[in-house]
């Protein structure tokens, strides 16, 4: 057990051995409850849409996802969940994420002028390059007219908060209750306390612009929220649902894509064949027309999607059933945990060819709709999935093309490349590069 713990605190990932990419369903004791590990399209459906009511969150990952984010839609179960989902969905419907592709091309913009500084033979993390980039594509997209204060403090807070929230702690993996002191709590509750003053502070300023009907209160999230109502009921968010669930936007959108450009960049510093087609599609389609610019860059999107399949940032999901059920066969009893791996799906031997192959024509025309919809879960599935997938598709396409047709990008040769899992799936030792400027002949 306590090597079990140490190396789920370690890297939770290294946990899956050989036999969990053939089996469908696995059944594993732990101490309290039993575990069952679903890896079966047909009972994955069953979990996460069919019988999902039977199916919550389970409390190991909302105590770890607690702080801050307690009102917010990655956080609020039943009613209330419904409620936000709702008033929600048109802030990340299709017109509204297209209407944010410039800010998106203005932060690719602003890391190429950075990379552009460093000298040739210059190694430079990309891992927490990309993170920073996603960051300012939250902030343009959220708080268009800046934050007030200083970006960079910010940014560091922005840094502990996640540092503190992403940690495993053996407590919550044993259900210590919540009132018994975690390592770091302290500091944690200092940099929240910060950030719910920057952010009402920023809530206060907008409200008033809106009250005031000034024309020059920017189209962006916050404004969005503000406005959101309830499609049945008409009632806006209250003020500490506001504030929550720009946070969540902030936790759940930045560090996931940053690690999603990360994997697409190593993956394509080692296959020179689809650099090449990258950058020729960047080339034919991002001096053109803005409108439809993801729809064109389809091979692009294709090395994301398969980036994201090799390396899901969200490398596993729980749940905890609440009355018995059967999957696949299996026996579930109530209270039970259910682990689904995209990890492991996304490379299971009996759903794809040659799983450990970076292979992105999985994901063009012909071969797509071959892939079972329930083998594929970089962003969850049924009523819970993520509502920031189409943001984060289009934000990840534009700045990998971005800065593939601008830059070469090669990994140190001495660079050692593992995945961790810490919250989300990233570069143990971060991603050193060499980005040189394209030699244009
Ligand atoms: C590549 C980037 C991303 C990945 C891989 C990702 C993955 C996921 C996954 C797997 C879930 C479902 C979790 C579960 O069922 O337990 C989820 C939920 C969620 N995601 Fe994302 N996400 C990404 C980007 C974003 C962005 C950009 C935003 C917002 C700006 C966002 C906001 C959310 C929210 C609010 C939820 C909760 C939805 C609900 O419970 O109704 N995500 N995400």
């Amino acid at each position: 057990m306590i090597r079990l713990l140490s190396r789920l605190k370690a890297n939770p990932l290294e946990c899956w051995s050989a036999e969990f990419f053939r089996e469908p369903i696995a059944r594993v004791k732990l101490p309290f409850t039993d575990a069952v590990l679903v890896h079966d399209p047909v009972a994955i459906k069953r979990v996460l849409l069919d019988n999902a009511g039977n199916y919550r969150k389970d409390p190991i990952q909302r105590r770890i996802l607690s702080t801050g984010l307690a009102d917010g839609l990655l956080s609020v179960e039943g009613e209330r969940w419904e409620v936000q989902r709702r008033t929600l969905a048109p802030l990340f419907a299709r017109r509204t994420v297209s209407s944010f592709t410039e800010a998106m091309l203005s932060a690719a913009d602003r890391l190429s002028d950075r990379w552009r500084g460093f000298a040739p033979d210059e190694a430079v993390d990309v891992t927490g390059e990309l993170t920073v980039l996603t960051l300012n594509v939250l902030a343009l997209t959220i708080f268009s007219d800046g934050i007030g204060g200083d970006f960079d403090d910010f940014r560091s807070a922005m840094n502990a908060y996640f540092g503190s929230i992403g940690r495993i702690d053996a407590f919550d993996l044993l259900g210590v209750p919540s009132f018994v002191p975690r390592f770091g709590r302290g500091r944690l509750l200092k940099t929240m306390a910060y950030f719910e003053n920057v952010i009402d502070e920023i809530i206060d300023v907008r409200r008033c612009r809106l009250a005031a009907h000034d024309c020059g209160a920017a189209e962006d999230l916050l404004t969005l929220l503000l406005r959101a109502l309830d499609p049945s009921t008409g009632r806006p968010m209250s003020l500490a649902e506001v504030r929550s669930n720009i946070l969540t936007f902030l936790s759940a959108g930045h560090e996931t894509t940053a690690n999603t450009l990360a994997w697409s960049t190593f993956l394509l510093s080692q296959s020179p064949e689809w650099y090449a087609k990258v950058r020729d599609e960047a080339d034919r389609e991002l001096a053109g027309d803005r409108n439809g610019l993801l729809e064109r860059l389809n091979v692009t999107r294709a090395v994301v999607e398969e980036a994201l399949r090799l390396y899901p940032p969200i490398a596993a999901l729980s749940r905890m059933s609440e009355q018995g059920d059967t999957l696949g066969g299996v026996k579930v009893k109530p209270r039970s945990l259910i682990v689904i791996a995209p990890y492991v799906l996304h490379r299971h031997e009996s759903l794809w060819d040659r799983p450990d192959v970076f292979d992105p024509s999985r994901f063009l025309a012909e071969a797509k709709p071959r892939i079972a919809r329930f083998a594929y879960l970089p962003f969850g599935a049924g009523p819970r999935t993520c509502i920031g997938a189409s943001f984060a598709l289009q934000e990840a396409t534009i700045v990998l093309a971005t800065l593939v047709q601008r830059f070469d990008m090669q990994l140190l040769p001495d660079a050692e490349v593992w995945p961790v899992q810490k919250i989300t799936l990233r570069p143990a030792h971060g991603l050193p590069m060499r980005v040189a400027p394209r030699h244009v002949n």
